[in-house]
């Protein structure tokens, strides 16, 4: 299938979002493209978490930036996950502790989800210490390979910046001809629109104009039916084993 699913903060239907264990079974099932969120704790270390605060997926409450990694790490993300299996260990990992674990054995589309201006450079680090710098140039969904996104252009600018050699691709909700121009123009490589604004022109128009396209959003089976129609290179999706059979049975 000419179409890449990437497992959306990991496997995050089987297992608890952005945690090892739901990039573990994106691998394991044979999905080696994950995408995950990082963002700033108050003591300065980058973290892999999707929400601005805990209270939705821990039994934690307040702002992710409000709490020490310690503290972050201490807490249970187990009693809220509402899939099967016990993940009683599962925690929130460090981004360090992410970016070491998976070298060379994956391509993560990694999120600079918060607006903190130091973000990028933080993560421009981050990658640097790790080597991930070396696969950067690798295709578009290669692994070992990476990509950085973002709904933020000022943050994507800035990383963009720093880590000229790595692609960036924008998180729009529609690709239109002024998210085009506004894309070539701040030197992204690609756009994301939601699933659901995706047609094949919207798509054509940004591949005419030489950037990469890949969906976000899908919420069902219509969702993946309708981003895979529209020619986009492939979606981030909580359930890609599920959705690579579900395309599977439409091609
Ligand atoms: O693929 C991008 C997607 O992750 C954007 O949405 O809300 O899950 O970060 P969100
Ligand atoms: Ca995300």
């Amino acid at each position: 299938m000419d179409f890449t699913l990437i497992a959306h903060r990991g496997y995050s239907s089987r297992a608890p979002e952005n945690t090892f264990p739901a990039f573990d079974m994106a691998l394991e099932q044979g999905f080696d493209n994950f995408e995950l969120d990082a963002q700033i704790t108050r003591d300065g270390q980058l973290v892999v978490f999707h929400d601005q605060t805990v209270d939705r997926v821990t039994n934690g409450s307040g702002e992710v930036a409000d709490h020490t990694m310690e503290e972050l790490q201490a807490l249970d993300l187990a009693t809220k996950f509402e899939g099967e299996g016990d993940f009683s260990g599962a925690y929130i990992p460090t981004l360090d502790e992410f970016l070491g674990r998976y070298a060379g054995r994956a391509h993560p589309h990694l999120e600079l989800k918060s607006r903190e201006a130091e973000l990028p450079a933080m993560v421009a680090g981050a990658l640097k210490r790790h080597g991930w710098l070396d696969v950067a140039g690798s295709g578009t969904f290669d692994a070992p390979g990476l990509t950085v996104s973002s709904f933020w252009a000022d943050q994507l600018y800035r990383s963009r910046l720093r880590l000229p050699n790595v692609r960036h691709g924008w998180l729009v909700n529609e690709v239109t001809e002024e998210t085009v121009a506004a894309a070539l123009k701040l030197g992204f490589d690609a756009v994301y629109p939601r699933a659901g604004t995706a047609t094949p022109e919207t798509v054509s128009h940004a591949y005419d104009r030489g950037l990469s396209v890949r969906g976000w959003g899908i919420g069902d089976d219509d969702d993946l039916a309708r981003i895979h129609r529209s020619g986009a290179e492939g979606t981030t999706v909580n359930w890609p084993g599920e959705a690579k059979a579900f395309l599977e049975a439409m091609e």
